[in-house]
């Protein structure tokens, strides 16, 4: 296939197949991992309004916000603040989001190697009879570990040293329908057990009580993970867009796919839980709290398969453990470009050799917390919960005080004419200038007092 070419840097063959690798960045492990449990956590529906509010009010014009600067620049994010601010203080934000990115994607393949691990597992039962539970225990405890999150590795490299099209958008184009495909078909099946009714009723009938201010701060953390926003994902991915495409069209379809994936995805843990429940399966802990989510996902449901029983429930099982391994796929995927784009642009390095130094520096940090998966949390709390709407915070700043929102909207105009005059516009630059950088810095402040406290 012909891969049209600006300016050496690969970019996207058609429209489609950016939003397919935008959305399959965003949708991932966050989605069908993090927001259930996270919405059975905080007390369902009442999270889920606010979670909303996070992603339509925050997340989209960050999103909006980031591909304009990365396609304006034609940059990674490091090359793309130091090209819009000359005293290179910019590039900080640039660095910090290439940090980020190396840091979450290690843990993120730990966790995205648990999953191929079931698959093995359920299929070949090389682990023997330790049950399932067992399996867990043993496979988080060792070189087991650190096994699979190379095996998983290797993937995700494979697929960046393809470059933009041919790699990335390829893989995407074809993951993402069969991952849609596979979560519908199990949220329906789910549906017909014993047990799934109260899960909906607990997942959709909101108790507004329950809105706090450790609710808000959850669920602003898990929009700008789950839209893979304030680490520059986005800046790279907009910078092999082209010209003619509308930037604000795309960033609302690949906001409002990421949430939908995340609502049936929700439709699919919670009452598969309560089925779980139903059949005697555990799935509170001794203080009645829910159990945690990864004992959720990877000790409880196989557990409820493994009751469904026969090839039936095997299918099942692998289904599932294969949709949330090819949504993790797609996001390791951005979260590996982000760095690799800036040794191949910023340090001059091909494509083959960036991925492979890249690789090797994220599997050292991948493999330690293998031996320790208690490191994922502290990860988790400091470049998710602080990193990314730090990112996300600075790059409102920067917006608004060094490159300027006029410039912005200039860039948009490219692929949406009339950009200039646009109430739209106009409310977005609003919301990049005092609202999101208000509510993002009300929620980081409380954040980092509620850790230090
Ligand atoms: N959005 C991804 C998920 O939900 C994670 C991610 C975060 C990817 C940041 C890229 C950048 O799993």
């Amino acid at each position: 296939m012909a891969t049209i070419q600006t300016s050496g840097r690969g970019t996207w063959n058609s429209k489609l197949g950016f939003i397919l690798a935008a959305a399959g960045s965003a949708v991932g492990l966050g989605n069908i991992w993090g927001y259930p449990t996270q919405v059975a956590d905080n007390g369902g529906a009442a999270f889920i309004l606010v979670y909303l509010i996070c992603c339509f009010l925050i997340g989209l014009p960050v999103m909006i916000a980031e591909l304009t600067i990365g396609r304006h620049t034609r940059k990674n994010p490091v090359g793309a603040f130091k090209k819009l601010d000359k005293s290179g203080f910019g590039a900080i934000i640039g660095y910090w989001g290439v940090l980020c990115g190396v840091m979450i994607l290690s843990f993120y393949l730990v966790v995205s190697g648990w999953t191929l691990a079931y698959v093995f597992e359920e299929i070949f039962k090389f682990a023997g009879n330790t049950g399932l539970a067992g399996f867990f225990g043993d496979l988080t405890n060792g070189p087991k570990n650190a096994i699979f999150t190379i095996v998983f590795m290797l993937f995700t490299v494979g697929i960046i040293n393809g470059g933009v099209s041919n790699g990335i958008e390829r893989a995407t184009k074809i993951l993402m329908p069969f991952l849609l495909l596979i979560l519908i078909l199990m949220a329906a099946y789910v549906m017909t057990l014993e047990g799934s009714a109260e899960g909906v009723r607990r997942y959709l009938l909101p108790d507004f009580s329950l809105i706090s201010l450790d609710l808000t701060l959850s669920a602003l953390g898990q929009a700008f993970f789950s839209l893979s926003l304030g680490m520059g994902a986005l800046i790279t991915y907009g910078s092999y867009l082209k010209k003619n495409q509308n930037i604000v069209e795309s960033a609302v379809l690949v906001t409002v796919f990421d949430i939908f994936i995340a609502l049936i995805a929700g439709l699919l843990i919670i009452p598969a839980m309560y089925v779980a429940l139903n059949q005697g399966i555990q799935i509170f802990g001794d203080d009645g709290s829910l159990l945690s989510s990864a004992t959720l996902v990877f000790t409880v449901l196989p557990e409820l398969f493994q009751n469904i029983g026969g090839y039936f429930g095997l299918f099942i099982s692998v289904s599932f453990f294969l949709l949330l391994g090819l949504a993790a796929l797609t996001s390791a995927i951005s979260l590996l470009e982000v760095p690799v784009a800036y040794v191949i642009d910023e340090h001059n390095v091909s494509r083959k050799k960036a991925s492979l130094l890249v690789g090797a520096v994220v599997l050292f940090f991948g493999i330690i917390i293998s031996f320790d998966i208690g490191l994922i949390d502290v990860f988790v709390a400091i470049f998710n919960e602080i990193g990314l709407p730090l990112g996300g915070l600075m790059t409102c700043l920067f917006l608004t005080w060094i490159w300027k929102t006029g410039n912005a909207i200039a860039e948009i105009e490219n692929g949406f004419p009339g950009a200039a005059n646009s109430r739209r516009l106009k409310v977005w630059a609003f919301f990049i200038s005092y609202i999101c950088p208000v509510l993002i810095g009300i929620v980081f402040v409380t954040t980092i007092l509620n850790m230090i406290r």
